[in-house]
């Protein structure tokens, strides 16, 4: 579905990502881990086009990537999540979710003209309660963002990465900043978005009982180059990534 090929990306002397190639299979939910500066967040903004790569390609559904503007990657089906979060405190759960949705405009108009626009308002509402309703956020509508607590603002970013109907979303460190119960609460959000809403889902997270327990497949990123890839249980058996990242993270 995606294919990363021999990415490499350079910030002045520095090579951030050095011949990185990946590929994502469709359904699967696929984690990137890595030290701290290993290129994650870099090859996600490689993805979704704000980082101009030196050299490679980024192949989804057959297209280069690379091609597109970065405000056009969102119409291919691709939406992400960020370190920090991203929502609008003046405006209310329902509409920061509202936020999230993507208009493809030549439907709208035609919609317009044949005046369904109130069946298509109310489409969208629907959709917002269903996802709403999915990420257990329905009763939190009309609140707004500073009057909630971190796990639920992070259903509210899901729920506002869902809304625009990707076919696959990139979070980076979901879970950082959650306690334990939140972390499992996020856990079973993306088995749903996954299962349910057949969403795939490429993952950056330093909560390696999260990765182990929902990755289908787990590449390692360090010093900008992979350094291993396999299943939950050959990563954690590598003895390269013990060294290198796991090793460093029982110490922490
Ligand atoms: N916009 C930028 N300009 C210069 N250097 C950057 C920029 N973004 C990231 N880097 C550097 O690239 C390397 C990889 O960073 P990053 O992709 O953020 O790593 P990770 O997400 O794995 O922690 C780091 O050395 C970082 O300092
Ligand atoms: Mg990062």
């Amino acid at each position: 579905m995606l294919e990363i090929k021999n990415v490499t990306v350079k910030f002045g002397g520095l090579t951030a990502v050095k011949n990185m190639s990946m590929t994502i299979e469709k359904g699967k939910i696929h984690s990137l881990i890595g030290p701290n500066g290993a290129g994650k967040t870099t090859l996600f903004n490689v993805i979704t086009g704000v980082v101009k790569p030196v050299s490679g390609e980024v192949i989804f559904q057959g297209k280069n990537l690379l091609k597109v503007k970065p405000e056009e990657i969102i119409y291919k089906g691709i939406t992400r999540t960020f370190q920090n979060l991203q929502l609008f405190n003046f405006l209310n759960v329902y509409e920061n979710i509202y936020s999230g949705i993507v208009h493809n405009f030549n439907g709208d108009i035609i919609q317009l003209i044949n005046g369904k626009s109130k069946s298509f308002e109310k489409d969208i509402r629907d959709k917002i309660l269903g996802i709403a309703e999915l990420l257990g956020i329905k009763n939190r509508l009309s609140s707004y963002p500073t009057q909630l607590s971190y796990g639920i603002l992070k259903r509210i970013e899901i729920a506002r990465a869902i809304v625009s109907e990707p076919k696959i979303i990139l979070f980076d460190e979901p879970a950082a900043g959650l306690n334990t119960e939140e972390t499992n609460e996020i856990e079973d959000i993306f088995k749903l978005i996954n299962k349910k809403r057949e969403i795939t889902i490429l993952l950056v997270e330093h909560d390696m009982s999260l990765v182990m327990n929902i990755s289908d497949k787990i590449t390692v990123m360090s010093f900008g180059e992979k350094i291993a890839e396999g299943t939950p249980d050959e990563i954690a058996n590598n003895e390269e990534v013990i060294k290198v990242y796991l090793g460093e993270n029982e110490n922490a």
